[in-house]
């Protein structure tokens, strides 16, 4: 009886094993996942290589241009291990392009332009949205007023990302999806529009001038942090009010240190 069990569940397993394994012949096609294996062995290959300093337009191209390959392949095939590998590196890459092509740099002095209302045209935008469908609204009626600040402010490398690839900056500033627990990309780049309140608390606790509160400019930024789920679901924001409070009537604190 106890044999029998075993060679029943052998039997099963090998079973189980051709059952899946014809889904994926009929689905994709040994060659065709094949071919896009490699497609993404190459592209891991030349991530891997190291990087010493700046990254030069030529490599980021080439990146994205083996991203592509890669992504366009598995797109292709319908069978579910092609659809996971799909999806795992279109996150991948859209993150990888992004810093190769220092958006991460463009984007932050884009909003520090915005809050500092430097630029007419951002008034009639509301970039800053935690509306994703307004927010979408703003970048693309606001393309114009975006590439115009862009060009003043962003590298070379920047502005050709932006010629080509503005739908993918669309989609990590604009597609919330609440599966990800405020811990994704889209996520991150949400809470950074935090950083120009940041910047503005650090210019004045570096160089006072005594015309604003710091204890006032150091509330904005954790009243940001507590209005993006990003900063660790609000435990990070919780510890900065905390810090804030340091701020309340510096002058009578320091009589008592
Ligand atoms: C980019 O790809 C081309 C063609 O494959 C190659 O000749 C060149 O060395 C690569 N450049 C960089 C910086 O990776
Ligand atoms: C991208 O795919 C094309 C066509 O399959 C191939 O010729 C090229 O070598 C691939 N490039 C990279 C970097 O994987
Ligand atoms: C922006 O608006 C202000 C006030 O309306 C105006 O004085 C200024 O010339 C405008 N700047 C630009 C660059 O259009």
């Amino acid at each position: 009886m106890f044999r029998f069990i075993i060679i029943l569940t052998i039997c099963l397993n090998i079973d189980l094993f051709f059952v899946s394994a014809e889904n994926v012949i009929k689905d994709c096609g040994w060659n065709n996942l094949e071919i896009c294996d490699q497609n993404s062995k190459a592209l891991k290959k030349i991530t891997n290589f190291e990087i010493n300093g700046v990254i030069s337009l030529e490599y980021a191209k080439n990146v994205t241009i083996a991203c592509e390959n890669v992504t366009k392949c598995y797109g292709n095939l319908r069978c579910e291990s092609a659809k996971l590998n799909f999806r795992y590196y279109v996150k991948k890459c859209q993150k990888v392009n992004f810093y190769n092509y220092e958006m991460d740099q463009c984007l932050l002095k884009f909003y520090d332009e915005v809050y500092q209302a430097n630029y007419n045209c951002t008034k009639d935008f509301d970039y800053f949205s935690q509306n994703m469908d307004m927010k979408k609204v703003a970048y693309g009626s606001g393309k114009a007023c975006f590439l115009k600040i862009a060009n003043d402010v962003c590298s070379e490398k920047s502005i050709t990302y932006l010629d080509t690839k503005y739908h993918n900056l669309l989609d990590i500033l604009t597609e919330y999806n609440p599966e990800d627990h405020c811990h994704s990309f889209h996520d991150e780049w949400m809470a950074r529009q935090c950083q120009p309140k940041m910047n503005a608390f650090l210019k004045e606790a570096e160089n006072p001038t005594g015309s604003v509160s710091l204890y006032d400019l150091c509330d904005n930024v954790a009243e940001c942090w507590y209005e993006h789920c990003y900063f660790n679901e609000k435990r990070l924001a919780e510890r900065l009010k905390g810090l804030c409070s340091k701020f309340i009537d510096e002058n009578l604190e320091d009589e008592y240190d």
